[in-house]
């Protein structure tokens, strides 16, 4: 790879986040600029140094996608709205869910969101709004895994010889690009976004489909979406790097009531890493492990089965698909 990485013990903060607002200026110039924001670390620290950097000549979207945590596009935009960004929620629901219609194959759902999200959506906006340049928050890893074919990261283009502007219309810019997530953390902080955010375990750009395998409908969003908080509020104290529920495609037979309920199967996921490179399961405690699976199977409609993940990244990956 050319990207030069900063390591976290190199990394000033201050002169890094002085450094990368200079070169966004004079690169955007006098041009409009825009981005998305998805309230996790990497595209709100963008967001922030983007507005450093350019204040009104950039504005942010939220892209409400459909396959976000609940309530999670009002929180977001209403978080920035109070430390003085102001971003528009773009409903594209059926965008999503028109261009994932029928895709099994996790490899063609990355690259239905990838379309949805820079041709059919931010295409459009670039064209209205005459912006020249759309920022990203990409960081190192998403870079490393994509160019080693483990995973397409739904938001690596130019690495992969994509040339954005003749086919989108707009020139992308990285800030983030050195740096992984605890790097980009730091950067945060001193950003002065909230703890919320800078501490916030990470969340996959393709949201839950990256943790649906098999199909990806309104009604199996709905599913994982209720798993998700689950897990998230079971797990949130353990200290994990990041945790995660997990719908399976195929059934198993349960029992409910005395009768038998061939049902859906959930798995968690919960991973000790630092930067997402490598991980292994976190060693959860059985009475955890106990109240997930009670509390998942009475709250999520259909599901007769949950699973714990023991094994380490790599083999595993960290999301499903
Ligand atoms: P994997 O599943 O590859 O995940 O072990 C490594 C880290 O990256 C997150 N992830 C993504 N982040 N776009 C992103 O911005 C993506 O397409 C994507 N896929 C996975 C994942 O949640 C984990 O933290």
């Amino acid at each position: 790879m050319e990207i030069k990485e900063i390591r976290l013990e190199e990394l000033d903060p201050e002169r890094f986040i002085k450094e990368k607002a200079q070169e966004i200026s004079s690169a955007v110039g006098g041009n409009l600029a825009v981005n998305a924001l998805s309230g996790g670390v990497d595209s709100s620290t963008v967001t922030m140094l983007g507005h450093r950097a350019l204040g009104s000549r950039l504005k942010t979207y939220f892209i409400d996608n459909g396959l976000m945590r609940e309530g999670e596009p009002n929180h977001i935009v209403s978080l920035f709205k109070d430390l003085g960004v102001e971003v528009e929620l773009v409903d594209a629901k059926e965008i999503f869910f028109n261009r994932l219609k029928g895709l099994t194959d996790p490899e063609e759902k990355r690259e239905a969101i990838t379309q949805a999200f820079y041709k059919d959506i931010f295409g459009k906006i670039v064209r209205e709004s005459g912006a020249k340049y759309l920022f990203h928050g990409t960081n190192y890893t998403d870079v490393e895994e994509t160019v080693a074919g483990v995973k397409r990261q739904h938001n690596i283009l130019e690495q992969l010889g994509i040339d954005t502007e003749s086919i989108y219309g707009y020139k992308v810019i990285e800030p983030l690009v050195q740096l992984r997530k605890p790097g980009v953390r730091e950067v945060a902080k001193v950003l002065g976004l909230p703890e919320e955010i800078y501490n916030r375990p990470p969340f996959p750009g393709p949201g839950l489909v990256a943790r649906v395998i098999g199909e990806v409908t309104l009604e199996r969003i709905e599913i994982i979406r209720r798993a998700t908080k689950i897990v998230e509020e079971e797990l949130c104290h353990t200290g994990a790097f990041q945790y995660l529920a997990i719908l399976h495609e195929d059934k198993v037979t349960g029992i409910r009531e005395g009768k038998r309920d061939y049902g859906l199967q959930i798995e968690v996921r919960c991973w000790d890493s630092q930067d997402a490179v490598t991980g292994s399961p976190t060693r959860l405690s059985y009475d955890i492990l106990d109240r997930l699976a009670e509390k998942v199977t009475r709250e999520v409609p259909g599901v007769v089965s949950v699973t714990y993940n023991i094994t380490r990244k790599p083999p595993s990956t960290i999301e499903a698909i």
